[in-house]
């Protein structure tokens, strides 16, 4: 709990390690979030189109840049599972979440495993059910993760009041 300090008439706010434990979380929550989803509408949006638009290079440019930014989507995926179980953890044993709070956490996060089960390359491999939709459905579900994220992270300072 952050605490006010008063010295010679001034007062400040110390903040103790778990709360800055908690902002180290959202921060390098927040920060996966952008890489994975950058890169996903960046896929969508400028490298795929350039396959239908008869660029000659155009395969092996995406492929070659698929192979390069897949470290990053492993490693943006590793730490999006890694920051938010130990955030929701956080949020539902505090008690004070309401019925709302647990229903939005819940899609969010189901949302957020289908995109990572549908982005998952041996899944990819195994079926093509979605055909050329799934890059559009995964960074659908993708921003669903993140706009209920942004949502949640709203209204939890009002349940703390
Ligand atoms: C595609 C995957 C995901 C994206 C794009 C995403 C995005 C976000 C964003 C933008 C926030 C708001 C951060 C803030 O403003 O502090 C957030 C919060 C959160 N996320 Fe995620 N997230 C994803 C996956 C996950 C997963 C897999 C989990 C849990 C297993 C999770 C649990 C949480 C929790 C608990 C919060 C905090 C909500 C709060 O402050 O009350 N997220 N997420």
């Amino acid at each position: 709990m952050a605490r006010v300090a008063c010295e010679k008439g001034k007062c400040g706010r110390t903040v103790d390690p778990a709360t800055v434990l908690r902002i180290g979380l959202r921060l390098l929550h927040t920060a996966a979030a952008v890489v994975w989803l950058g890169g996903g509408v960046y896929y969508v949006l400028a490298l795929r189109p350039l396959r239908s638009q008869g660029v000659d290079a155009a395969p092996a440019v995406i492929a070659a840049a698929q192979r390069r930014f897949a470290r990053w989507a492993s490693a943006s995926t590793l730490l999006l599972l890694a920051t938010g179980v130990p955030l929701m953890f956080d949020r539902l044993a505090d008690g004070r979440g309401t019925a709302t709070y647990v229903l939005l956490l819940a899609l969010k996060v189901g949302a957020a495993v289908a995109a990572f089960w549908l982005a998952w390359p041996l899944a990819r491999r195994r079926t093509n059910r979605f055909g050329d939709a799934r890059p559009w459905l995964i960074v659908a579900l993708g921003s669903l993760a993140y706009l209920l994220g942004v949502v949640l992270a709203t209204l939890y300072p009002v349940l703390q009041r």
